[in-house]
């Protein structure tokens, strides 16, 4: 089979690595890719938004599956494309239509969901520019500190967590007077906090069968013991430990099953990956938010730990037969560290020569943000590498993943020395 993986970042480099390793595998591709996936696959170099580039390439090289990496086309509505076009309507995308992806590109859509199939998460209301001053009186019922969510795809940049009510309320007004997100701010949830232990739960569906992939914690900021600012994500660990079996059945009973029920019940389309963002408050589980999508660093642990072929369970999840397989997992847990730009996540610099990738044996090095200039490898993002290991525990896979970044070299490389200090 022909594949085609749209996307260029670790979470992608991890798909094609899995990929690649299937017998069914024919001819490999990756739009727009990354020096990783150009050792192993095909990179072609298209935007992952540009649907006319992405239907020529695959009529052109016969492409038989796609895969979606980041939520920005499942939005704009690429599986809806594919349906849609009489050429390429028999060709299976693994990434919800719109009506799924909405869950992710509207956080009010996701709340009403929620609430629609009794999905346990925070209290919330909604507002626009309109209904500003029902907005204040919500914040003044609630206790500090403050949630306020722009509705809208915001890079991940769109949530804001303030612990001064005067603060707050001139934040929402910034955010749905001033587009402090653009439109995507047109629109501001505002929740109830809730405080506890946060975890991703990953899914895989057909829209109505469905497998429940490991969990998975990253750590979002940049600075040692979760300081300093939002990132793409710093590292990640699988499993997480404290998600133990009583809070799992909790996590499938409450969150998975009604999930997946309410994608019949609103008739959403959705075959692909599902993130569930949950915070664990007094042992019980609640959603932050649904992505639909892999998580990125969380990829990385996740995928390497499954042991099925991939090509297999994506052909089911788009035949809609994913009863049919039975999910085998390596035992041992699965942690990477992200290499990243000095700056980053503010301004950094590119183009900076990697080396030492090759010296790495005993972990597995993806790439995220990196470019081949000849057989030079340059580093060309904020996030450049993601070391993943395995271990008997998260300590034993970490202590693993750290003496290969000690082989790995560019300048003003960082990384996260204390992954897993809050476990
Ligand atoms: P989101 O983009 O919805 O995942 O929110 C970004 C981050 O904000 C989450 O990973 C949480 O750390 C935090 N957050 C979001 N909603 C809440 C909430 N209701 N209570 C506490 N923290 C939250
Ligand atoms: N690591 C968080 C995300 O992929 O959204």
């Amino acid at each position: 089979m022909n594949i085609l993986i749209l996307g260029s970042g670790g979470r992608e480099h991890t798909f094609t690595w899995k990929i690649a390793q299937s017998e069914k595998t024919t001819k490999l591709f990756v739009a727009p890719g990354n020096a990783g996936t150009a050792k192993i696959a095909t990179n072609v170099a298209i935007s992952v938004t540009d649907f006319p580039a992405i239907k020529k390439l695959v009529l052109d090289e016969k492409i038989e599956m796609v895969v979606v990496g980041p939520e920005d086309p499942l939005v704009q509505g690429i599986h809806d494309f594919f349906l849609n076009d009489n050429a390429l309507k028999s060709i299976p995308v693994i990434g919800p239509d719109k009506s799924g992806a909405i869950l992710e590109g509207s956080k009010e859509f996701a709340k009403e969901f929620m609430a629609r199939h009794n999905v346990p998460t925070a209290a919330y209301q909604s507002f626009t520019a309109k209904s500003l001053e029902a907005g204040y009186e919500f914040l003044e019922t609630l206790n500090p500190p403050y949630v306020l969510k722009a509705d809208g795809l915001a890079a991940g940049k769109g949530v804001l967590i303030i612990n001064d009510l005067e603060e707050a309320k001139v934040e929402l007004k910034n955010m749905l007077v001033d587009a402090k997100f653009g439109n995507a701010s047109n629109k501001v949830v505002i929740e109830e906090f809730l405080s506890g232990i946060e975890l991703s739960v990953f899914v895989l569906t057909d829209g109505k069968n469905y497998i429940t992939l490991p969990t998975a914690k990253d750590y979002k900021r940049i600075g040692e013991g979760d300081t300093g600012l939002n990132t793409g994500g710093m590292g990640a660990i699988s499993p997480v430990p404290f998600a133990d079996a009583e809070f799992m059945q909790k996590v499938e009973e409450r969150i998975v099953k009604p999930t997946i029920e309410g994608f019949q019940k609103d008739e959403i389309n959705y075959k692909g990956f599902v993130f569930i963002g949950l915070i664990k408050v007094d042992n019980e589980p609640y959603v932050i938010e649904y992505n639909v999508r892999m998580g990125d660093p969380e990829t990385e642990v996740v995928i390497p730990r499954i042991k099925n072929d991939m090509v297999t369970m994506l052909t089911a999840v788009a035949e809609g037969n994913l009863d049919s397989v039975k999910l085998e997992l390596d035992k041992r847990t699965a942690t990477t560290v992200v290499a990243v730009s000095g700056g980053y996540p503010e301004a950094y610099e590119k183009g900076k020569e990697i080396t030492g990738i090759d010296n790495v044996t005993d972990s597995i090095v993806f790439h995220a943000g990196t470019q081949l200039k000849g057989d030079t490898v340059l580093s060309s993002g904020g996030r450049v590498l993601a070391v993943t290991s395995y271990g008997n525990d998260f300590k034993e896979a970490l202590a693993t993943s750290y003496a290969s970044l000690e082989k790995i070299s560019f300048d003003k490389m960082y990384f996260r020395k204390d992954l897993g200090f809050d476990l």
